[in-house]
């Protein structure tokens, strides 16, 4: 006969112990998995939004696109509404962000009369040349972001924002 006998004491340790693992268990399992559910979120539709220009309507002429996408923001998701400059130069699609560097206001193309082929921020006078590049003596420090852009059959489809790369 074995020397190994459980204690009605050690059983009653074994039984405590297992039984307060499985609840503690149990609690900390639904918020481990809310805490990491976003993570566990699969993405769809790519990185890039799908816009309703054509890219055969675009000219050297930027034209302002509008846009809209899903933002998700840990478990909120919202609808948020944008836009770009979009134009072409030969074959190349280019798309510059409308935010301005200077304070974050949105610049026009063409909104100042006495400049008529730049991008002008109505809030300090801030102005930019066709390509992002911004005027020197005017507020802004930098020059426009530009969209990531691609021809989506025949749709212009921007993607993310990224440092201007036009301008040298
Ligand atoms: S925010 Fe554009 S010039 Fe100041």
């Amino acid at each position: 006969m074995s020397n190994n006998r459980v204690s009605r004491r050690q059983f009653l340790g074994y039984t405590l112990t297992g039984v307060g693992g499985f609840m503690a268990a149990g609690m900390l399992m639904p918020m481990v998995r809310f805490a990491v559910d976003p993570l566990l979120q699969e993405k769809a539709g790519g990185d890039f939004i799908l816009t309703d220009q054509k890219v055969a309507d675009l000219s050297e002429e930027p034209v302002r696109v509008d846009f809209a996408f899903e933002q998700v923001d840990a478990w909120y998701t919202s609808e948020v509404t944008s836009s770009a400059w979009v134009y072409k130069e030969g074959d190349k699609l280019i798309a510059l962000s409308p935010v301005c560097k200077h304070l974050g206001c949105t610049v026009n193309w063409g909104g100042d009369p006495e400049h008529p082929t730049q991008f002008f921020c109505p809030c300090h006078a801030g102005r930019y040349e066709k390509n992002g590049k911004n005027i020197a003596g005017t507020p802004p420090l930098g020059p426009l972001d530009e969209f990531a852009i691609e021809d989506r059959d025949g749709l212009v489809a921007l993607g993310a924002v990224k440092a201007n790369t036009l301008v040298k």
